[in-house]
């Protein structure tokens, strides 16, 4: 995966959009607030489908902010340059979303009663999407050879680094009660579920009309026709909206269509090595 980088304590990030002084602000400055939810993932992981529902349960169901106000102004990256000009516009509770691997994650947060939302998906899944997201991203070059993607990825040649060591960094704190750990598939299978856990999570009490609601206004095709959702109100400069669509498929098994029988071999041997010890099976891993 190419794209002009540097590497902050071992974690590759695009130069220009990060800097090392936005990533060690959110390290060593950022206050984190008692009622701060998070929403964290690895890229491609679905971290704009948690945002949107998060905003939607905050707002008890109602779609005005998610209608009238860019999802990178309401749920902002914290680690992106330009952050802190966004920060002060959030109203609590403030929804922050990030990439950021456990380790580069806000001090402050351990010290917080702040809440995380961390979204996983199938890493075959993810590598797909990345492999569209080069095409309309243009801090990459654009990736032709599908193959180099798949060992670029599991080399942690990508951005934010390894995602095998992402997720083990994040599953160090998932006992702790102020995390919430869910799956891109379970999500898929089972939104309304998902959507009660979430916000039970939260501490809200929505009913069964704002559920719907919720549910409604954060479908996949509703994200991808609202402007305001689907990336289109981001500036031509760093997206090309002309190459693929930033809400593309949005569905799980899309690896099917682009892995073939020894690239999926390839990749399932390497999982298994990799993340033998951490004695967790996944929700992805059932199908
Ligand atoms: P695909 O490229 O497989 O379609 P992220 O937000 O972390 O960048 O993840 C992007 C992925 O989430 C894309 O996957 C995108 O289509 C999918 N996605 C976004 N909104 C979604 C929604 N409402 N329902 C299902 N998938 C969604």
């Amino acid at each position: 995966m190419l794209f002009d980088h540097f590497e902050y304590k071992g974690v590759r990030l695009a130069q220009k959009v990060y800097s090392e002084e936005s990533i060690g602000y959110v390290e060593n400055e950022l206050k984190v607030l008692d009622d701060d939810i998070f929403n964290v993932s690895y890229p491609k992981s679905g971290t704009n489908w948690m945002a949107e529902i998060l905003t939607l349960i905050k707002h008890n169901g109602d779609a005005t902010i998610c209608q009238s106000i860019p999802i990178f102004e309401r749920a902002p990256w914290q680690e992106l340059v330009g952050f802190q000009e966004k920060e002060k516009k959030l109203t609590q509770p403030r929804i922050i979303s990030s990439h950021l691997p456990q380790h580069l994650f806000a001090k402050s947060f351990f010290k917080s009663k702040a809440k995380i939302i961390y979204t996983m998906r199938n890493p075959k899944d993810i590598i797909v999407s990345l492999f569209h997201f080069t095409k309309i991203v243009k801090i990459f070059k654009e990736c032709e050879n599908f193959q180099q993607l798949i060992e670029d990825f599991v080399k942690g040649n990508a951005l934010y680094g390894s995602w095998f060591d992402h997720v083990k960094g994040w599953m160090q704190v998932k006992d702790d009660s102020r995390f919430f750990f869910i799956t891109y598939e379970e999500l898929l299978k089972d939104p309304r579920g998902s959507v009660v856990k979430l916000s039970k999570f939260l501490g809200k009490q929505l009913d069964d009309g704002q559920i719907d609601s919720v549910l409604k206004h954060s479908s996949f095709n509703n994200m991808k026709e609202n402007k305001m959702s689907n990336w289109t109100q981001m500036k031509s400069d760093l997206f090309d909206h002309t190459k693929g669509s930033f809400i593309r498929k949005g569905v799980s098994g899309d690896w099917k269509n682009h892995f073939t029988v020894a690239q999926s071999e390839y990749f399932d041997k390497i999982y298994q090595e990799k993340m033998k010890d951490l004695n967790m099976s996944f929700f992805w891993e059932q199908f």
